[in-house]
């Protein structure tokens, strides 16, 4: 009795806080209106009225008669089948850990603390959206060809752009949807003066968003999925905006096996799993699925086939969208890196579709500061080769993704920010693994690939990018540690842009 009293008063101390930290998660969920979302930061494209004219839209704006009308049918779907349970409590938290087997995944403790009652409203929710999935064909169509879909704006752009270049130096001419979250953060400078010359546009995602008349409150890291169900692509390559291919994916993903039967690809993280058994049982299954890989998922790169995996892709979106509160907390339990990244995966299991989950671990690329080894980049490894071999066959299984995330790839982080000097302040460093190293494992010296873009775009755009324009001496910062650590000399980029700025100014 005591323990339930005191159990109560947490919570309630716990709702107090929530209420003042962020009003909109407090709200009793059974009770919540459906409001109309506050419009008045994004111009609205009318969804009922006629196809705007293209010079009318918004900028940013997709097709607001297609994308628009999907998007208010199932914001709303999602709304109707929204969990009604204040949140999932979690004990503690799961640990991340490399899995101790080569086996299937075996179900991780159960942390959750929420009473039966809780996870039979989250059940029936459940499988009240799954059943609403099944009216899914009428929306076939309205999304056309191969694209890449990635999430920038404000630091973002930086990295978004080296990934952009690196894309077309692998020969690949996909066109490119950056999402930018709001109006905000579209900058025309470089959604409309840089990006088109890359075939890339940005895309606002609030434009879409606010077509929905549910509440959902969607917040910055829950993007991913809703970027890439909004991206006018049907077959779809979503990349962090710090993940760099190193294989054209036109020809060798969209084009191979094992995409062109199983339509959905997932790499993996370092750690095991750590989802809730429970998470299951909500999602309908009588026990723990068999056969699942043990290492959790990655979303630095996901490739998905929106003809044949709306539906997974709508369900994914719907965990995100219930993310914070519900999903992310039941899919890792409070582990490193909670968040979107089990979604995916788990959405294509819980309705038996195809789906490829890559098995060759992923590598990781490091340098040392002169004190310690630190992890720059995680590399994932082409599907095709992954399915042709594995360790045992001796198929060498090509990387395809350097997801180059600590630090970014954003040129004025990079020199602001100390990641390139070792602890004596004067070393610099590589940081991808020796010129040999990287040559044996992507066949060229990345590390001095991206560094040419990462001149090239930080001197063109170091006036340019928001996040860049009060940087000191960003271009030439960017040249010393080019030219120390490659042992080039650079013919005096920074003098040219520096020329070509001051040009600008004066005109
Ligand atoms: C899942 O799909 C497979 C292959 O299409 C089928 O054999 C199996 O019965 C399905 N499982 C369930 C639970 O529907």
């Amino acid at each position: 009795m005591r323990l339930a009293l005191r159990w109560l008063a947490s919570i309630a101390i716990f709702c107090l806080i929530l209420y003042h930290v962020s009003p909109r998660t407090a709200i009793d969920l059974d009770d919540i209106p459906i409001s109309p979302v506050d419009k008045s930061a994004a111009p609205d494209p009318a969804p009922d009225a006629k196809p705007l004219l293209e010079e009318e839209r918004p900028r940013g704006s997709p097709r607001p008669s297609d994308i628009g009308a999907f998007w208010k049918k199932w914001s709303q779907a999602m709304y109707d089948a929204r969990p009604r349970v204040f949140a999932i409590s979690i004990k503690g938290q799961a640990t991340t850990l490399p899995p101790n087997t080569d086996g299937p995944r075996k179900p991780y403790r159960d942390l959750v603390r929420n009473p039966e009652a809780d996870l039979e409203l989250m059940r029936k929710a459940h499988a009240k959206f799954v059943e609403e999935l099944e009216n899914i064909r009428a929306d076939e169509g309205i999304f056309k060809g191969r694209g890449v879909v990635m999430v920038g704006g404000g630091e973002y752009f930086g990295p978004a752009i080296i990934s952009i270049h690196m894309l077309r130096r692998t020969g690949s001419t996909l066109p490119v949807e950056v999402f930018v979250p709001n109006d905000e953060e579209y900058e025309v400078d470089v959604c409309e003066g840089y990006l088109p010359k890359l075939n890339a546009k940005c895309v606002v995602l609030a434009h879409v968003l606010s077509q929905s008349d549910a509440e959902l409150g969607i917040s910055h890291y829950q993007l991913k999925a809703p970027s890439l169900l909004f991206s006018s692509f049907e077959e779809v390559l979503l990349l962090d905006s710090d993940s760099i291919p190193v294989v054209d994916p036109d020809e060798a993903v969209f084009s191979q096996e094992p995409y062109l039967s199983d339509g959905l690809i997932v790499w993996p993280d370092y750690w095991a799993a750590t989802e809730s058994p429970q998470f299951w049982t909500i999602a309908g299954f009588p026990d723990f699925p068999s056969g699942l890989p043990a290492t959790s998922s990655e979303t630095g790169q996901l490739v998905v086939n929106k003809k044949t995996h709306l539906a997974p892709l709508l369900l994914a979106t719907y965990y995100n969208v219930f993310g914070k509160e519900h999903y992310y907390p039941l899919l890792s339990q409070g582990a490193l890196g909670q968040g979107d990244k089990e979604t995916f995966m788990a959405a294509a299991v819980v309705l038996n579709t195809t789906y490829y989950r890559v098995k060759t671990s992923v590598a990781s690329l490091g340098r040392h500061d002169g004190f310690k080894q630190k992890a720059t980049a995680m590399v994932q490894h082409l599907p095709y080769d992954d399915q042709a071999g594995g360790p045992d066959k001796k198929v060498t299984v090509r990387p395809a993704f350097l997801h180059s995330n600590t630090p970014k790839m954003n040129a004025g982080h990079l020199v602001d920010e100390g990641d390139l000097l070792g602890v004596d302040g004067s070393t610099r460093l590589r940081l991808l693994g020796s010129k040999a190293e990287q040559e044996k494992h992507f066949g060229f010296d990345v590390e001095s690939s991206i560094w040419d873009l990462l001149i090239q775009t930080g001197c063109e755009l170091a006036d340019i990018i928001k996040e860049w324009k009060h940087r000191d001496r960003l271009c030439e910062r960017l040249e010393e540690h080019h030219d120390q650590l490659f042992g080039e000399h650079r013919s005096g980029m920074g003098q040219v842009w520096e020329q070509k700025r001051a040009n600008l100014r004066t005109q």
